[in-house]
């Protein structure tokens, strides 16, 4: 059996963090990965650019049971010492929209930087290693695999959330959790595609494909102003998938499709200035042509802008900036980015993620009762939580 200081199971972003940290304090580390490359959720991530953090990632970019769990590690480790890593490695990056840095080249770059790291630590890393049990033997845990078993002082945990199961999501993280007797805040799909009821879907499938930009989405108290984007089920964008994750089943969302229009006083005008005008053409300066068209079918308006009644004009506009839908759920963590939910954050220390009941135990990253909105927070709580992990294992 190979003994280990630490083993980490999982070579996603918050595993391999933590990997270069213990090595570098000179810990012997092996990172078990059971797919056959490293961060293949990085390499995909940011349309293949990675969007790997977010200039202005704080405690307030995260949702939680314990919303103030994650301000130690996001303190510790923060994305200007991730900017600087990336620098060192020569990696040229831009800042997008909202503080969202990307690479300028390939996502890749940020897993070769990664695994040169690692390397250049002494961390070992095993591909397509499958781990069936795990076992607590006095202060050791015994990893048992197929192919071997390993012994380690520090167990990390670092298995990612359930989204994406093609690209070898698991719950092992949750199980070993279970295992150990720490409580999971039930997991769900979380920046993910919002659908519609057959209902809807039959009058608005015909506009998947159109976007449009600045839309405010409400649910509740909470509020995205980015793109939306119609779908064959439903609708997606950045605002949808923000809210997405705040949204539960049966509530209803609020779309401002011009919350910075006064579309009220924009038809008013439009019916003064041409009253032959059909609506939707009226409509159409305001909102693409698709849109315009299906706004005034669903809203059974017939006529022109000359026949409507201001009664009327307020309907269009209650239908453009006040669009109240219940969606029929998500499309689940067949496209969710993450998972919200996880290992419930009472059970760690905030300052080393490791188990407050079971000593050399520690979970980081997705696993954990974190997430980030979407802009390149998910990362950087996956580099936080795995570089102030990789300080104590
Ligand atoms: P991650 O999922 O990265 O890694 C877990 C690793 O554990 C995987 O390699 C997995 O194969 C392995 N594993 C699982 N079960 C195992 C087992 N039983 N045995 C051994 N290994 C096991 N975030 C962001 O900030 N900016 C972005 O641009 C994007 N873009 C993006 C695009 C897409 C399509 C997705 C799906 C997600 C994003 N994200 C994102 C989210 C981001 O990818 C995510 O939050 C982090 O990858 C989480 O890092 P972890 O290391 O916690 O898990």
């Amino acid at each position: 059996m190979d003994s280990f200081d630490v083993v980490v199971i999982g070579a996603g972003a918050a595993g391999m963090m933590c990997a270069i940290e213990a090595a570098r304090r000179g810990r012997s580390v092996l990172v078990i990965e059971h797919g056959f490359a490293p961060g293949e959720k990085i390499r995909i991530s940011g349309g293949g650019r990675c969007n790997f953090t977010n200039l202005g990632a704080g405690p307030a970019n995260y949702l939680s049971e314990n919303p103030r769990f994650c301000i130690s590690a996001l303190k510790r480790y923060t994305q200007r010492d991730f900017i600087a890593m990336v620098e060192r490695h020569g990696i040229a990056w831009h800042e997008k929209t909202l503080g969202q840095l990307f690479c300028d080249g390939s996502a890749t770059q940020i897993v070769d930087m990664l695994v040169t790291e690692m390397k250049r630590h002494g961390a070992v890393l095993r591909l397509g290693t499958k781990i069936d049990t795990v076992e607590r033997r006095d202060a050791e845990f015994i990893l048992t695999g197929p192919v071997g078993q390993w012994r380690a002082q520090s167990l990390v945990v670092a298995c990612g959330g359930l989204s994406i199961p093609k690209m070898g999501a698991t719950g092992f993280g949750y199980d070993i959790a279970r295992q150990f007797g720490l409580r999971i805040v039930q997991p769900r799909p979380a920046l993910v595609p919002l659908t519609f009821t057959p209902e809807m879907l039959e009058s608005l499938k015909p506009l998947a494909g159109v976007s449009v930009d600045g839309a405010a989405v409400r649910c509740g108290k909470t509020r995205f102003q980015e793109a939306i984007l119609f779908t064959h089920r439903g609708l997606s964008g950045p605002a949808i998938l923000q809210i997405s994750s705040f949204w539960r089943g049966g509530e209803e969302i609020a779309v401002s499709m011009l919350p910075q229009t006064d579309v009220y006083a924009t038809l008013r005008q439009a019916r003064a200035d041409n009253g032959r005008q059909a609506p939707q053409t009226a409509l159409s300066t305001l909102l693409p042509k698709r849109l315009a068209q299906a706004v005034v079918e669903r809203q059974a308006i017939t006529g022109t802008m000359g026949d409507l009644s201001d009664k009327r004009l307020r309907t269009i506009e209650a239908a453009v900036n006040d669009w109240r839908i219940v969606p029929a759920g998500t499309e689940g963590y067949r496209t969710a980015e993450v998972t919200a939910g996880g290992v419930d954050t009472q059970n760690l220390d905030s300052r080393t993620m490791q188990a407050r009941d079971v000593p050399g135990l520690f979970f980081i990253g997705e696993v954990v009762d974190v997430t980030g909105w979407l802009g390149g927070y998910n990362f950087q709580w996956a580099w936080s939580s795995g570089w102030s992990a990789g300080q104590a294992a």
